[in-house]
């Protein structure tokens, strides 16, 4: 069910607008495609990222995982939130802004570590229509690090 920016709580308003602000950053001279991706840490710090593409296209590298590279190189690897919203060069997107299913991959490593199912709020261009749901929900069944026997909680910062 989508909402409106105005339900969103103040913290929620707050990291939608820093990705808001971080999709201006986006290097996308392929799609022209601009997104924005805004963490909120545990200990309430704003970390954002945008999209960042490359002429080999497939080494192009995601809002959502550029935020997280980011947070985890400032040593920061326990999250609560992530906010998403994207636009065209010329158009608004008229329905909300999904992670692709590689960040869904990462984000469900970064929610596990951080030992909480990691909430994603997505809005279209004008923050008109506004979806917030969880990583469970976006990937469920899914492969994580107990598949393979590993215990991420010691890698926790
Ligand atoms: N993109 C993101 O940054 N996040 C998403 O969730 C969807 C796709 C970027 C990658 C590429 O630069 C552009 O959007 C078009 O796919």
């Amino acid at each position: 069910k989508t909402i409106k920016f105005k339900d969103l709580t103040t913290e929620q308003k707050r990291l939608l607008k820093a990705a808001e602000k971080a999709m201006s950053t986006a290097y996308n001279p392929y799609s022209k495609f601009f997104v924005g991706a805004a963490l909120l840490t545990r200990d309430n710090k704003i970390i954002t990222g945008s999209n960042v593409e490359n002429a080999a296209y497939g080494s192009t590298i995601c809002a959502e995982r550029a935020a997280i590279l980011r947070a985890n190189a400032l040593g920061k690897r326990c999250f609560k939130s992530i906010a998403l919203i994207a636009k065209g060069e010329d158009f608004n997107t008229k329905e909300v802004t999904a992670p692709c299913g590689s960040c869904r991959q990462v984000l469900l490593e970064f929610s596990q570590i951080s030992e909480t199912d990691l909430t994603v709020i997505m809005s279209t261009t004008k923050k008109d229509k506004i979806i917030i749901s969880s990583i469970s929900e976006l990937l469920p069944l899914n492969f994580g690090p107990k598949d393979i026997g590993i215990d991420i909680k010691h890698y926790q910062k």
